[in-house]
């Protein structure tokens, strides 16, 4: 079937019908699953630790708002009006001769340096999983953790296996096919992660004087609030939406003309929101519980929590579901990066669907090693004053995902707003006044803010 989108002044665009998820609650979940990842369930907790507890969160939940949802809608409003990949849906909706298409490169580079080391933090959760259930941690001290960990990044050969599992696990997935292999293993294990994100935040909760991190979680002060913290809250919004990748992009190309949009983003984000507020449950109150250091940063999963669930009743089991949790969490997001090169492949070089997830997983597992690497052998190798591993995370978060976010706001708020696709898909289902605000967030906020934190990241 076809269908014909009238462009901004005056173009027309012809559309093919393409293959759509199979219910509403499957693309929420979905989405909602590439959205919830390491970021919410491991780096919310400790960014929150180091950035202001509460202050930290409220200054989120406000960025998420103004510049975050009125993002992914676009996002799934260009999607579902070209029905194609990345790069070709800019090229079938953008003014003849313009530019905005380039966001599709700068996307899916963007989802091939965000794998390279989300799949390297996969393989250590993977490898903790098999560590935990031989019982390795039990009866360790805070120091003794710490050294398994670092004894664990100093062996190349075993991340580079881990993760090599991991890679192959997500292919397995994704050449199913989107509604088969994507939609059906996400669906599950998102409605798995939920439900195991509760029994540990009530396990946590439940330990003496859990109330002080749940205190340090809700317990405004704005005091603590610094400039870092603002940053920090507005690159998180965006890696925590998975946004400025083309991800959303690829899946609104997947949705019935049917789904409500904004609606959607509305759920997706509460998700996210919802994942991220009961990691922060399960884990601040275990810290507080045991007298560890809340702004540990990223070593809090791979080394606190262990200690801590070495030192309580059942503590292994309990440990096992986290990590369970984890790495789900990690396999719906990095499954969720791919199918955008696999789309991409599909669409553009006509490949079928097992050949392109195939060939993209073989990229990223070359790609991944060199990661994995930059804690052994390459460990003298520095881009600005990092490792490679650190540099793939800084500069994802703080340069290509904003800046991914500034194209989309922009494209939205000045050329494509008066195009149908932004005004049924968007304009049409808000109120004047919402409509407005939205504008004037796409227009102005968005784009200044991002721009501040990219200047600052450099
Ligand atoms: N939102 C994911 C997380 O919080 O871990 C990270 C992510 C996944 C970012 C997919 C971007 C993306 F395209």
């Amino acid at each position: 079937m076809l269908r014909v989108w009238r462009l901004i002044q005056g173009g027309y665009a012809i559309v093919k019908e393409r293959e759509t998820f199979a219910s509403r609650l499957g693309f929420v979940l979905i989405s909602a699953g590439c959205a919830i990842g390491l970021g919410n369930v491991w780096r919310f907790p400790y960014i929150v630790g180091q950035y202001g507890g509460a202050a930290f969160v409220l200054i989120y939940l406000l960025f998420l708002v103004i510049m975050g949802l009125p993002i992914m809608a676009m996002e799934f409003s260009v999607g579902r009006a070209s029905r194609k990949s990345i790069l070709a849906s800019f090229q079938v909706l953008e003014p003849e001769g313009s530019k905005w298409h380039w966001y599709g490169w700068f996307g899916m580079a963007g989802n091939y340096l965000l794998m390279m080391f989300y799949t390297t933090i996969a393989g250590w959760l993977l490898l903790y999983f098999f560590k935990v259930a031989a019982g390795e941690f039990r009866g360790l001290d805070a120091a003794g953790v710490e050294t398994a960990f670092g004894a664990m990044q100093g062996n190349v050969g075993i991340q580079l296996l881990f993760m090599g599992i991991v890679v192959v696990l997500g292919m397995l997935i994704c050449s199913r096919g989107l509604k088969n292999g994507v939609e059906k293993v996400n669906k599950a294990m998102m409605l798995c992660l939920l439900a195991l994100l509760v029994v540990l935040a009530v396990r946590a909760l439940t330990l003496p004087g859990a109330m002080e991190g749940v205190k340090f979680l809700f317990d405004f002060s704005f005091d603590k609030l610094t400039w870092m913290s603002v940053l920090n809250a507005m690159g998180f919004t965006f890696f925590s939406l998975s946004l400025g990748c083309g991800i959303m992009v690829t899946y609104g190309a997947y949705l019935k003309d049917s789904t409500d949009i904004p609606n959607s983003s509305l759920w997706i984000a509460y998700l996210a929101i919802q994942t991220a507020l009961l990691a922060g449950l399960m884990i601040m109150p275990a810290v507080f519980a045991m007298g560890q250091d809340p702004n540990a940063g990223p070593g809090l999963v791979f080394v606190t929590i262990p200690f801590i669930f070495s030192q309580i009743p059942f503590g292994w089991f309990f440990m096992i579901l986290f990590n369970v949790c984890l790495l789900v969490a990690a396999l719906t997001s990095s499954v969720s990066l791919l199918e955008v090169c696999i789309a991409y492949l599909q669409n553009e070089w006509h490949m079928k669907r097992i050949s392109a997830s195939i060939l993209c997983y073989v990229g990223l597992a070359l790609l991944g090693f060199v990661s994995a690497l930059s804690f052994g052998v390459w460990s003298d190798v520095k881009i600005f004053d990092r490792i490679i591993f650190d540099f793939l995370d800084w500069f994802c978060s703080n340069i290509m995902m904003p800046l991914g976010g500034l194209s989309i706001a922009l494209l939205a708020g000045w050329k494509a707003w008066n195009s149908t696709y932004v005004q049924v898909n968007l304009v049409k289902k808000y109120s004047a006044s919402a409509n407005a605000f939205i504008k004037f967030s796409l227009r102005f906020l968005a784009p200044l803010l991002v721009l501040v934190v990219v200047a600052t990241g450099v």
